[in-house]
């Protein structure tokens, strides 16, 4: 597939960016396979951190679990190359939730919430979802870790697909100029995800996720090796493993996996 960079969106991008515009190495294309696998190619030959592909378009979007994720020309589609020293990934996961939490919320005024572990929600349906990819050393340090990040910033034109209409949902209206909004919330994702990223020894990121968390005293289902059992969940701790109580009195605490929250 051949990439066309769009440089008047990347320059929109960088003129919001202010100093952050220094340190990081963005290329915005008109349309990619994947924002993460292009990344991954580049972290391969050497690019240094904060390198970052940003796509109006995608044509093979991954999800997560190795499930596609729609990705038509009315969304943001942005992956971040990191290079932290310590195994941070299942860490930087919910660090990006939480900055995109910020971003949306401060370029749309909208309120956010976070479905845990990593999916946004607004008014209860999904804007927006992570996939975080690591690779480690031999040694088991990690390498690199690619955050890539896609919100539906405004509904497709014909709507959501079938099997997402009832639970995709856009930050913005239709109508809405998609290249301005595109570059607000890149703007936005960026400089929140390098700050939550600079304080992440003091995880700052917590109280952001924590604040914006809705899973809390709500039934929930808990989704494993396609099993799906019924749920309350009680807390989550500061490793953001979540805390359920099962109908016959057992808890558990979940570093991982899929809930979805029964309305
Ligand atoms: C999920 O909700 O299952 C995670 C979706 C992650 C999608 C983003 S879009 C940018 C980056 N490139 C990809 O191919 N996937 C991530």
């Amino acid at each position: 597939m051949e990439y066309t960079v769009n440089g008047a969106v990347q320059a929109a991008i960088l003129s919001r960016l202010g100093a952050d515009a220094e340190a990081v190495r963005l290329t915005v294309f008109d349309a990619v396979t994947s924002t993460n696998d292009l990344l991954r190619k580049a972290a391969e030959q050497g690019a240094p951190e904060f390198t970052v592909i940003a796509a109006l378009r995608q044509t093979a979007g991954k999800g997560r679990q190795g499930r596609q994720f729609y990705s038509p020309p009315s969304g943001l589609y942005l992956s971040m190359l990191l290079r932290p020293e310590m195994t941070e990934t299942l860490t930087l996961t919910p660090l990006a939730a939480a900055a995109a939490a910020e971003a949306v919320e401060q370029c749309s005024g909208a309120p956010v919430q976070i479905k845990w572990v990593n999916d946004l929600l607004l008014h209860e349906r999904k804007i927006c979802g992570i996939l975080a990819e690591s690779k480690f050393s031999d040694a088991g340090t990690p390498d690199y870790v690619i955050v890539g990040i896609g919100i539906n910033l405004i509904e497709p034109e014909g709507g959501f697909p079938p099997e997402l209409a009832e639970i995709a949902g856009a930050v913005f209206p239709a109508g809405a100029d998609l290249h301005a909004v595109f570059a607000d919330c890149a703007a936005g994702l960026i400089s929140a995800l390098m700050r939550e990223y600079r304080y992440l020894p003091v995880r700052h990121y917590l109280d952001a996720y924590r604040e914006r968390l809705c899973v809390l005293n709500r039934q929930v289902t808990v989704c494993e090796n396609g099993t799906e059992r019924q749920a309350l969940a009680l807390a989550v701790d500061d490793d953001l493993r979540l805390l359920v109580r099962y109908p016959n009195g057992s808890e558990q605490w979940r570093a991982t996996g899929e809930i979805r929250i029964r309305l």
